[in-house]
């Protein structure tokens, strides 16, 4: 159909501005729908002026979220507030878990069909909270919930790209499993050009990887954690469900998704798109020893993370 609407929740912020500008210049993107509780007029207005087809419309507040959410494709949700220094993890997740459990409840209300990926932070516990409210409306799709894990490969790709002087574009390194710290899986193994690296390096690169978001949020000295690089990864994925929603055969991108290969119920894997989210889940392929000790130490994190969010849903 060639033409689509997409929702931004959380648009004015550090990673919903620049992923806004994105998503106005994607030619597949005919309605983009603004949504914030602060200075949404004030982005659609500026994102308006910019010459491409895309429709820009502001909604502030919560009495206009329903109708920002109405019909749309996709939802991308950047809402919340992000980690700063000597912030604990748990303040950070009461907040943001509170506004995605809410943006999920409007998201199941005014457009059931939408494929949502959601940004906002902790994504491991983020996604379940997201599903186990559609689930309790009677609107879950596990085919259409994502958390968007696409930084850790932009990531991995950069950096492997980095260390053997490559082009970071010809660059592919499948990471697999949750999106923060040991839960990031990276598979350089099966990274394509195929490259390798002594075990040392493979363990500080593999580190870095897992640890690429505090190297942001040091540098960034309390403004906050990554979000020109996320909002980059958001639009690379909101482009492949556009993609795949307009009919183009074999997009293949990971995310994190409800799942049934592994023992934790939600993980990242490469995954086949269509017009109804996911159409076939690629599963963890072969992983090596190391890789298998990184999954060991992933999977107990990870269960860990995803019962928080089940719990704080149905609490
Ligand atoms: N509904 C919609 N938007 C909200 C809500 C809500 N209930 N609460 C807060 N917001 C908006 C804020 O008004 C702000 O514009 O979310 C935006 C967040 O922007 P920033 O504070 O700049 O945070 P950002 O760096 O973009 O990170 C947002 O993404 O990666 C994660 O950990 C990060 O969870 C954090 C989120």
């Amino acid at each position: 159909k060639n033409n689509y609407k997409v929702a931004v929740c959380g648009a004015s912020g550090g990673i919903g501005q620049p992923l806004s500008l994105l998503l106005k210049i994607n030619p597949l993107v005919t309605e983009l729908s603004l949504y914030d509780i602060v200075h949404t007029p004030g982005v659609a207005a500026d994102l308006s002026h910019i010459e491409t087809i895309a429709k820009v419309k502001g909604y502030n507040g919560p009495e206009n979220l329903v109708t920002a959410l109405r019909n749309a494709d996709v939802i991308i949700i950047p809402a919340g507030v992000p980690r700063k220094p000597g912030m604990t993890r748990d303040d950070l997740f009461n907040t943001n878990a509170g506004i995605v459990r809410d943006l999920a409840k409007a998201a199941a209300e005014a457009a059931p069909k939408a494929l949502i990926g959601i940004i906002t932070n902790p994504v491991n516990s983020a996604v379940p909270i997201a599903c186990e409210v559609l689930k309790k409306a009677g609107k879950l799709d596990p085919k259409r919930v994502f958390g968007i894990s696409t930084l850790d490969i932009v990531r991995a790709n950069t950096f492997v790209a980095e260390a053997k002087g490559l082009n970071p574009k010809d660059v592919n390194v499948p990471v697999i499993g949750g999106h923060s710290g040991v839960t990031i899986i990276p598979l350089i193994s099966r990274a394509t050009p195929s490259v390798s690296f002594p075990a040392d390096q493979l363990k500080a690169l593999t580190t870095r990887i897992q640890e690429a978001g505090t190297e942001v949020v040091k540098a960034k000295a309390g403004a906050g954690s990554a979000t020109l690089s996320m909002a980059y990864a958001g639009a690379r994925f909101a482009n492949s469900l556009l993609r795949a929603l307009n009919g183009e055969a074999n997009v293949i991108e990971p995310a994190y998704v409800i799942s049934d290969v592994t023992e934790a119920p939600y993980f990242s894997t490469p995954l086949v798109l269509g017009k109804n989210g996911i159409e076939k889940n690629l599963g963890l392929g072969t992983l090596n020893d190391f890789e298998q000790e990184l999954l060991k130490a992933a999977i107990p994190e990870l269960k860990k993370n995803i019962e928080a969010g089940v719990k704080f849903a149905n609490q």
